[in-house]
């Protein structure tokens, strides 16, 4: 077992409390993903769990164990940061062996877990190389290596990938998933990068200000974002944020844009005459239309080609609207477009709040 648990987690540095009142359970064997903006506490928080930052209130458990009084080396679990930091005098071999040779393990054992640890990674052709020898995605495996070697019941990961190029770090998020389907060691992986946390958790805990704003799936924060921050931090190309007064007309609603209205039924949302609110439409969600049958139009102003896809950006309503189509049916700069949309895929937001005006959310 090695589930964790934290409750009331505070943070002050100070006057200044940087967690508030955190609550969660990790169960075992889970890939747990920290997503947020810069500062809002994902490092703090990881490094209070590994024991590297005191914790000013609450506990954190870890295996059923309030680890709060003991020491990183005692909680079991290994951490890999975004500086890998390898010795560089050292070979490979070394630098994996390290922590297990101060921990006096003899030879013969630290040699088989070596092999065991450079055979999962694709490490064995690089054991007698100095890391200088190593490409960076090479010496991120070292890191990790060294994180595995001493068996760790968690795993903490903290923005792993943040040093290397674009094509290495999708490599790398897939070595890491498959490492979570060998191994299944609980894992924490903390990061800012939305695609990395949509691929690789189990369950994302997006993070604001030192607070928990939403946890779910990767398809919950998705489909059903709690709020407009939840909604406009996920999701690429970004969300379509349009202002609109909610009017209220027979056997249904209107959503009044400026001088535009885009008719809905309203079902499945709690929906209050004269409101005002924040209409949020992915560009996928935007289905190209006859002229007449849509409900947003405007004139074609930019198309970005992404291959099979196309961004294509027109305004309405005094908003730059992105609608991706593909490429076989795009349009050129300056067509009119039209676009409707599936009303299962909207989302609506409090304009004051901030929050979903989904039904039971
Ligand atoms: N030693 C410190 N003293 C005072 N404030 C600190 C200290 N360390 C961190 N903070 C503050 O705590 C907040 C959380 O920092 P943290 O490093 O956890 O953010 P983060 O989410 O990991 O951000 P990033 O994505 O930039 O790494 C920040 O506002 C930061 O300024
Ligand atoms: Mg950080």
């Amino acid at each position: 077992m090695s589930n964790i648990v934290c409750a009331n987690v505070d943070k002050s540095y100070g006057a200044i409390n940087v967690i508030k009142g955190f609550n969660l359970d990790v169960s075992d064997r889970e890939f747990i993903v920290f997503l947020g903006p810069s500062g809002c506490g994902k490092s703090t928080l990881l490094r209070m769990i590994a024991g590297l930052e005191d914790i000013s209130g609450g506990t954190v458990s870890i295996g059923g164990r309030p680890v709060n009084d003991l020491e990183p080396r005692d909680r079991g679990v290994a951490m890999v940061f975004q500086n890998y930091a390898l010795y560089p005098h050292m070979t490979i071999y070394d630098n994996i062996a390290f922590g297990l040779k101060r921990m006096k393990v003899p030879k013969d054992q630290i040699d088989e877990r070596i092999k065991a640890v450079s055979a999962t990674l694709g490490l064995e052709p690089y054991l007698s190389r100095k890391p200088t020898e190593l490409s960076g995605g090479q010496q991120q495996r070292v890191a990790i290596a060294r994180a595995m070697i001493k068996t760790p019941k968690v795993f903490l990961f903290d923005e792993p990938l943040s040093n290397l190029d674009a094509k290495l770090r999708h490599h790398m998020r897939v070595e890491i998933a498959r490492l979570h389907q060998k191994l299944q060691t609980t894992t924490i992986y903390v990061t800012h990068d939305q695609l990395e946390a949509m691929t690789l958790a189990d369950r994302i805990v997006l993070m604001k200000g030192g607070a928990i704003e939403q946890v779910g799936s990767p398809a919950e924060i998705y489909e059903r974002p709690k709020s407009l921050f939840v909604a406009g931090f996920i999701g690429t190309p970004n969300i379509n944020f349009i202002d609109v007064l909610v009017v209220e007309r027979e056997g249904g609603w209107i959503l009044r844009a400026e001088d535009m209205d885009i008719p809905i039924s309203g079902k499945g949302f709690d929906l209050k005459p004269g409101q005002t609110a924040v209409l949020g439409i992915r560009p996928p969600d935007l289905l190209p239309v006859d002229a007449g049958h849509g409900s947003l139009n405007g004139v074609a102003d930019l198309i970005e080609f992404h291959g099979n896809d196309a961004l294509v950006t027109f305004r309405f309503a005094g908003k730059e609207i992105g609608a991706l189509v593909k490429t076989s049916s795009c349009p050129k700069t300056g067509d009119r477009v039209t676009f409707g949309f599936d009303e299962a895929r909207i989302h609506l937001f409090d304009a004051e709040t901030g929050l979903s005006l989904r039904a039971g959310m």
